[in-house]
C-alpha cells in the first residue's frame, strides 16, 4: 500500500478475500454456509473495483504512515463481509461524529429546580428525597438558587410546607398576600430580577384534608368553588412578583378562569404554565412526604377520597390528554405539562406533536427518589443514569423539563 487515506477504523482488514475482485468474491461465496443467505446480493452492475495506481506520481509522496493494522483476535471467524449499502455504525464510529450528529443536546437553560421552602431557619432534610431538604426561605432558599443560577439554572418552581395550624377545609391561607409562598416569591424577586419564578396552584398544602380541591362531605371534590379559589391564589400570587403561574390541580376551566382574573388585575404578562395531563400517580409519595401533603384519612361524617383519581387523569389513558390539551391551549395557557415524565413519554410526544405551544415535563419525586436509590445502592451510575434520563424526556419533545437533579445536572454538564 502506498501511505494511503486510511484512518484508524478505515483499515481493511487482512484477509484473503479482500484482495479478489467484489465479483469473483460473490461467485466464491455464493452457497456458503455464513453470511446473509435470505438476503438478495446487490446488482452487480453497482460493484466497481478501484485498483490502487502503481504510477509513481511525480509529487512528494506522504510519509510512510506509522498507524498499523488493527488485529482481530486469534481464533476469529473468517467471514465474508455481509453485503450492505448501509451501516449503520458508520455514523457513530468516532466521539466526532457522535457528537456531530447527535440530536439532542442537554441544557441548563431548560431546566426547572422545584425548591421545598418551609417557614424556619434551618434547612430540614427530606427523607424520602435524599440530597433535598425543606430550605429556610430567608436563609437556604436564597442560597440555593444562588448556587443554581450559578450553574445555569435560572428557573425555579416554589412549594410552600404549611404549618398545620394554618390549614383549612377551605384552604384560605393560599391566597394569604402574607402567606410563605408569596414572601418567597417576593424575596426571590427583589433578590434575582431575571430569575423566572414559576408557581404551584393547588389547594393541597393548605387544605385540611390533603386534596387539590374542596371536598364535600360525600367525597366530591368541588370544581368550580375550588377554581375560584385558585384565581385568588394565582392573582396573589402574581401580586408577589411571579413569572409563571402553575395549576396543578387538574379541575375543569381553571386555565380560562385564571387567564381571566389575571387580566382583570393588569397581569396580562404573566403567563400560565398548565399543568395538561398531569396523571394520578404513585410516583407523587416522597412529595406528599416532604410537604405532608397527603389525602387524610376520612369518616362516617365525612369521607374522604383517598387518591386524587376524581381529577388526575387515569395512567391507563393516552387519548384523553389530547382533550387537556386543546382545552387547556383554548383557554389560553402558554406552556403545556406532562406529568411524570419518565413513565409517560408517549404523553410528551403526543402533546409536542399536537400543539404549538412549548412542552414541559415534570420528572417527579418519585423518579428522582428512584434513581437516588439505585445509585445509592451501587446498581446505577447516578450521573449516567440521571443524564441519560433527562436526555429521554427533553428527546420525548419537553422543551423545559422540572425536575429536582437540575442543579447536579447542570454542574456535571459543565463537566463534560
Ligand atoms: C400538588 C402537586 C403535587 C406535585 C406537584 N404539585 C402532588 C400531587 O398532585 O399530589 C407532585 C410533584 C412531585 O411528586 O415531585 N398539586
Amino acid at each position: 500500500r502506498t501511505g494511503g487515506d486510511y484512518t484508524r477504523h478505515q483499515f481493511p482488514l487482512e484477509i484473503p478475500y479482500l484482495q479478489m475482485n467484489m465479483t469473483g468474491l460473490s461467485k466464491t461465496f455464493a452457497g456458503a454456509p455464513v453470511g446473509n443467505l435470505f438476503r438478495p446480493a446487490r446488482s452487480n452492475a453497482i460493484r466497481r473495483t478501484c485498483p490502487v495506481s502503481s504510477k509513481a506520481a511525480d509529487v512528494d509522496l506522504a510519509p510512510p504512515t506509522k498507524r498499523v493494522a488493527p488485529r482481530a483476535p486469534e481464533g476469529s471467524p473468517v467471514v465474508p463481509p455481509q453485503d450492505l449499502a448501509s451501516r449503520p455504525r458508520r455514523n457513530r464510529r468516532s466521539a466526532t461524529v457522535r457528537e456531530a450528529f447527535r440530536e439532542t443536546i442537554l441544557t441548563p437553560s431548560n431546566f426547572i429546580y422545584p425548591i421545598f421552602v418551609h417557614d424556619g431557619d434551618d434547612d430540614i432534610p427530606i427523607d424520602s428525597m435524599p440530597g433535598q431538604s425543606r430550605l429556610g426561605w430567608k436563609t437556604g432558599m436564597v442560597k440555593k438558587v444562588r448556587e443554581a443560577r450559578a450553574a445555569g439554572v435560572n428557573q425555579v418552581v416554589i412549594f410552600p410546607k404549611t404549618p398545620d395550624h394554618l390549614k383549612t377545609a377551605t384552604a384560605e391561607e393560599c391566597f394569604n398576600p402574607n402567606g410563605l409562598a408569596q414572601r418567597s416569591i417576593s424575596l426571590l424577586k427583589d433578590t434575582f430580577p431575571d430569575l423566572e419564578v414559576y408557581t404551584d396552584v393547588a389547594l393541597d398544602p393548605y387544605n385540611t384534608m390533603g386534596h387539590d380541591g374542596m371536598v364535600r362531605s360525600d367525597g366530591v371534590i368541588m370544581n368550580d368553588e375550588t377554581v375560584y379559589y385558585l384565581c385568588k391564589q394565582a392573582v396573589s400570587q402574581a401580586r408577589a412578583g411571579a413569572d409563571v403561574i402553575s395549576p396543578s390541580d387538574m379541575m375543569d376551566g381553571r386555565v380560562g378562569a385564571i387567564r381571566e382574573a389575571l387580566d382583570a388585575e393588569g397581569f396580562t404578562n404573566v403567563a400560565i404554565m398548565s399543568y395538561t395531563a398531569k396523571y394520578n400517580s404513585a410516583y407523587y409519595g416522597p412529595f406528599r412526604d416532604a410537604l405532608a401533603s397527603a389525602p387524610r384519612p376520612g369518616n362516617e361524617d365525612w369521607s374522604i377520597p383517598k387518591d386524587k383519581a376524581e381529577y388526575q387523569m387515569d395512567p391507563a389513558n393516552y387519548r384523553e390528554c389530547l382533550r387537556e390539551a386543546a382545552l387547556d391551549e383554548a383557554e389560553g395557557a402558554d406552556i403545556m405539562m406532562v406529568k411524570p415524565a419518565g413513565a409517560y413519554l408517549d404523553i410528551i410526544r403526543a402533546l409536542k406533536d399536537s400543539t404549538t405551544l412549548p412542552i414541559s415535563a415534570y420528572q417527579v419525586s418519585g423518579e428522582y427518589s428512584m434513581l437516588k436509590a439505585g445509585s445509592a445502592a451501587g446498581y446505577l451510575n447516578e450521573k449516567d443514569a440521571v443524564l441519560e434520563s433527562l436526555i429521554s424526556i427533553k428527546r420525548a419533545g419537553a422543551d423545559l423539563t422540572l425536575t429536582y437533579f437540575a442543579v447536579d445536572a447542570a454542574k456535571w454538564l459543565q463537566e463534560v
